[in-house]
């Protein structure tokens, strides 16, 4: 028999969905070992880690990032890649790659300062979403009804924001039914959607939006998988709006997908294919050795 694929996951915490991680990896009698971010010191010219493949699920962000980025230098396979993790971590390098790639999605403006980001949102018209380029859960988005509302809140980015909120991200507002779609895309397949129903304008289930089966339609499935590659590919989620006009558009794109609202209402394994795939490639780096 060949040696079993030696499998690590760096996560901050075990969460619901490390868990399902976890008993997926169990049930196909994968060692698995946890390693905690608090805990990970690197060290310039350091040997890889004894993994052949290790999945990264940290809370932070930025650990996350850095961690990629630290283990693919000495040689480690991570999924996702920091190609694909760098860019999904920063909506306007998605915003971009969507844009190199030809995905749909809703039209952005960039500005740097508030004078030049008001002008941006007059040009635009309100409503206009504004977003921190990194974040997620839907904190700190804005929406701008009006020049007072714009005038606000670019002030308070400049008086009390950090570093990063002098980037200024300006999105139209997309007239969604109520909803939108949350596509989970494993390789090159998108293997199940979700419906996120919300009385207010962020659905994120983190605030509260209700789950619900979404069918993966053809079109979908090739909006999300060309988007995922746009990024890099591997195991994302995708935000997805239904636009009246002009279809499906790509709202943004997560790296360290959670999952646990999703399973039910989709009846898919989203954990086990999420294992399938991590072993699949870490089987392919073995035999490319
Ligand atoms: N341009 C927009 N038009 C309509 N709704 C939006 C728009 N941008 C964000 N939203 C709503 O807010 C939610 C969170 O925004 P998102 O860009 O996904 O940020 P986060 O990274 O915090 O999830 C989206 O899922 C959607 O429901
Ligand atoms: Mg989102």
């Amino acid at each position: 028999m060949s040696d079993p694929i030696r499998v690590g996951i760096i996560a901050s915490r075990v969460r619901v969905e490390e868990k399902h991680l976890l008993s997926v990896f169990e049930k196909r009698s994968v060692p698995v070992t946890l390693i905690n971010d608090d805990e990970l010191i690197f060290t310039t010219g350091m040997q890889p880690l004894p993994y052949d493949v290790i999945l990264e699920r940290s809370v932070s962000t930025s650990r996350g990032l850095y961690a990629i980025r630290l283990l693919e230098g000495i040689g480690n396979l991570v999924i996702n890649t920091w190609n694909t993790a760098n860019t999904c971590a920063d909506k306007l390098l998605t915003t971009l790659a969507l844009q190199d790639a030809g995905v749909p999605q809703p039209t952005v403006k960039i500005a740097f300062t508030p004078e030049s980001a008001l002008q941006a949102i007059e040009e635009m018209g309100y409503p206009v979403i504004l977003k921190p380029v990194v974040g997620s859960w839907g904190r700190l988005l804005s929406k701008i009804n009006d020049r007072d509302a714009a005038e606000t809140v670019l002030e308070h980015k400049e008086v009390l924001g950090s570093y990063q909120h002098s980037i200024i991200y300006i999105q139209e507002l997309i007239k969604k039914p109520g909803r939108d779609i949350r596509a989970f895309v494993v390789g090159d397949e998108c293997i199940c959607a979700i419906y996120r129903n919300s009385e207010h304008w962020i659905t994120n289930t983190a605030r509260g939006g209700k789950a619900s089966n979404c069918p993966v339609t053809p079109e979908l499935n090739k909006i999300a998988t060309d988007a995922a590659k746009a990024v890099g590919g591997g195991i994302v989620a995708i935000d997805v709006f239904e636009d009246p006009d002009r279809g499906l558009l790509i709202n943004e794109i997560n790296h360290t997908m959670e999952f646990r609202n999703s399973i039910e209402p989709t009846g898919v394994d989203i954990p086990g294919r999420v294992a399938d795939f991590v072993l699949a490639r870490a089987r392919e780096r073995i035999q490319a050795r």
